[in-house]
């Protein structure tokens, strides 16, 4: 038993989609929350930048007293996960391996649609997973950079949205993938639209629900789940009243902006 919280960590608001999960999964665990809203978007960074944040994202948690990692973000996740694990003792865990993981699992055709950041897709990160499961599966990677600024800016039904998305899809459908990874803390909102391109029958699997069934595990494995009742804290290094003001679109319910705190991120 650990009655530490877990520290979950993205860019910025997205991150709050695994925190649904892991809010449903794992009732009993306090979160808390970092978002780097100071320096979103991670996903068209340099590796190189990347992983100075995730550095002191990971930081600035473990200040917290936390018992565990969730790397919500997609672009860290495939870009920074092992120089992260390298740094730090306690268990830190991405998305990129459950969501492959899961997407394996339900395809029947062996054609794997990825979405992604371009960090993301840049890595292969999902690609080799994919890979290394089940090397019969022919991955189809896309990067997405509009999608991230259509969620954010509430554009995520429009008009505009499905005609960037029919762009971005073309290649999927053409191939013929029976699977898609919503490889991006933000896709998860554009599950609507995807599917209306896309048909039906094609699964679209998304890192929350995975990632989230993955810690759960992980936290039953080492026998350090809390017993106790769940508290979630929020931190952003910018624009806290933002941030609670559109929480409810990652996370479906509202956050009050007196638990959202500023930290100086460059600090840690
Ligand atoms: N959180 C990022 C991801 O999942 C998307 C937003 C960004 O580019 O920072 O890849």
């Amino acid at each position: 038993m650990d009655n530490r919280p877990i520290g979950v960590f993205d860019s910025g608001l997205g991150g709050l989609t695994v925190v649904k999960e892991l809010a449903a999964a794992l009732p009993n665990e306090s979160i808390v929350y970092f978002g780097d809203t100071a320096r979103v978007p991670y996903g068209t960074r340099s590796r190189e930048t990347i992983i100075k944040y995730a550095l002191q994202d990971a930081r600035f948690l473990i200040s917290q007293n936390i018992k565990a990692i969730v790397v919500a973000c997609g672009t860290v996740s495939s870009i920074a996960l092992f120089p992260l694990q390298n740094a730090y003792k306690i268990p830190i865990i991405g998305v990129v391996d459950a969501t492959a993981t899961a997407a394996a699992a339900v395809t029947v055709n062996k054609k794997v649609g990825i979405l992604g950041t371009t960090g993301t897709i840049k890595s292969g990160s999902f690609e080799k997973m994919l890979y290394r499961i089940d090397n019969k599966i022919k991955a189809v990677p896309k990067a997405c950079p509009m999608f991230v600024p259509l969620v954010e800016n509430g554009f995520a039904q429009s008009d505009a949205a499905h005609f960037i998305a029919n762009e971005y899809l073309a290649d999927l459908k053409q191939e013929g993938v029976d699977t898609i990874i919503l490889g991006c803390t933000h896709y998860p909102l554009l599950k609507g639209l995807i599917s209306d391109i896309m048909g039906e029958g094609v699964r679209l699997v998304d890192s929350a629900e995975p990632t989230a069934k993955y810690i759960a595990e992980l936290l039953a494995e080492r026998d350090i789940l809390s017993n106790q009742g769940a508290k979630y804290s929020y931190y952003v290094s910018d624009a806290a009243g933002d941030f609670a003001k559109f929480a409810r679109l990652f996370l479906g319910v509202k956050i009050p902006v007196d638990n959202v705190s500023e930290i100086d991120i460059e600090m840690y």
